[in-house]
């Protein structure tokens, strides 16, 4: 029995894999098959009871397979030691599952003290993830215990607890459920950017649709019964649903979120008849509003609608160029049926 390399970033494979608990009369995750690649996040989605716990469960071993096989790099878990399989992946569990006896610094410093760091080592570690998580003042937050925390807070240690080890791979259920709209974005922010840093592969839970789509290399939708519905990139879902299911689970403004997914940079580099420049007299003559070609389609439509303006110039990253665009212009070049998925993202999938 061997454990999983910590510092390298592993895929994980599913291979059929199938869980039928005792006493069930059908499966609780059918026959799942998917790869998901190193350093990639996946975004699992599905109707509550549609087994989604139950895959992230399998892949820890907290609950066993009834057949098929998941892979983590090469080894198949059933080939790692159950407890050193769990102490390289972060959990965070769907109710925070804090140790209410347990301070928070002492929570977060579970598994780093499992493996025997030294308590300096620990100290900066833990300190550097409550800033992270943003629970500062940092040496307030440590000496607290978990009921002294609100929900979001106590959510929010749960993720610094399961990134503690630094940990190759991470299983997320539903990690930002209780937390406002704001802090919610920037923690989803942070967690993109030291996903992209340290590259872990991610299985992220979620009930809510925008939240994969913003979060998701790629997207698992399962069905009732564990039944994997569509697999592929946020982009590729949209804009070409596999069934009737998915249609209805994306949502019918999914022509909408297509557009949050798209910058306008890259739709007027896609366009085939881009617009011209405007002159510098008709930009400082225009009163229209302006936005940034970093923007989202959908940020450059929703402008136009709380402007009541008919179009908006984009302007280019140095500040100097702009080209003014009309709705009508920004919803041909939004459309969902001119524009194939040209992401990276939508490569991987390819
Ligand atoms: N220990 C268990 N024994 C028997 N059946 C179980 C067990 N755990 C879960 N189930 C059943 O397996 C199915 C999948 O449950 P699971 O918790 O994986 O769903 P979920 O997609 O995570 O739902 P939610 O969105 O509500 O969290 C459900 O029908 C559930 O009742
Ligand atoms: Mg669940």
């Amino acid at each position: 029995m061997t454990a999983i390399d910590l510092e390298q970033s592993s895929s994980i494979v599913f291979d059929a894999a199938t869980k039928v608990y005792a006493g069930q009369p059908r499966p609780a995750v059918d026959n799942l098959s998917l790869t998901i690649e190193a350093g990639q996040l996946c975004c699992i989605v599905g109707p509550s009871g549609g087994g989604k716990t139950t895959t992230l469960l399998l892949v820890n071993r907290l609950v066993e397979l009834t057949s098929g096989d998941i892979r983590i790099g090469e080894q198949s878990i059933h080939d790692i030691d159950p407890i050193a399989l769990r102490r390289s992946i972060g959990y965070v569990i769907q109710q925070t599952g804090l140790f209410p006896h347990l301070t928070i610094a002492e929570n977060i410093a579970l598994i780093p003290q499992i493996l025997n760091w030294d308590k300096a080592r620990i100290r900066k570690r833990t300190n550097e993830l409550l800033e992270l998580v943003g629970l500062a003042p940092v040496e307030t937050f440590a000496k607290r215990y978990p009921h002294e925390l609100s929900g979001g807070q106590q959510q929010r240690v749960g993720i610094a607890r399961a990134l503690a080890a630094n940990p190759p791979v991470m299983l997320m259920d539903e990690p930002f459920g209780a937390l406002d709209p704001i802090t919610r974005a920037n923690i989803q922010d942070e967690f993109l950017s030291l996903k992209d840093e340290i590259g872990k592969t991610t299985i992220f839970i979620t009930h809510d649709i925008d939240e994969a789509i913003k979060m998701g290399d790629k997207m698992a939708i399962l069905q009732d019964g564990g039944v994997l519905a569509q697999y592929g990139t946020p982009e590729a879902i949209l804009s070409h649903p596999a069934n009737e299911f998915v249609e209805r689970f994306v949502g019918e403004d999914r022509g909408l979120k297509l557009l949050t997914l798209r910058t306008l940079q890259r739709a007027l580099e896609q366009a085939t008849n881009r617009p011209v420049l405007m002159r510098r007299s008709e930009i400082q003559a225009s009163n229209l509003p302006r936005i940034p070609e970093t923007a989202t389609m959908q940020a450059a439509l929703s402008l136009a609608l709380n402007s009541q303006s008919t179009a908006v110039i984009v302007t280019s990253e140095n500040g100097l160029d702009a080209v003014e665009l009309s709705v009508q212009r920004l919803v041909e070049l939004g459309s969902t049926t001119t524009a194939p998925p040209k992401t990276s993202r939508a490569r991987a999938d390819a």
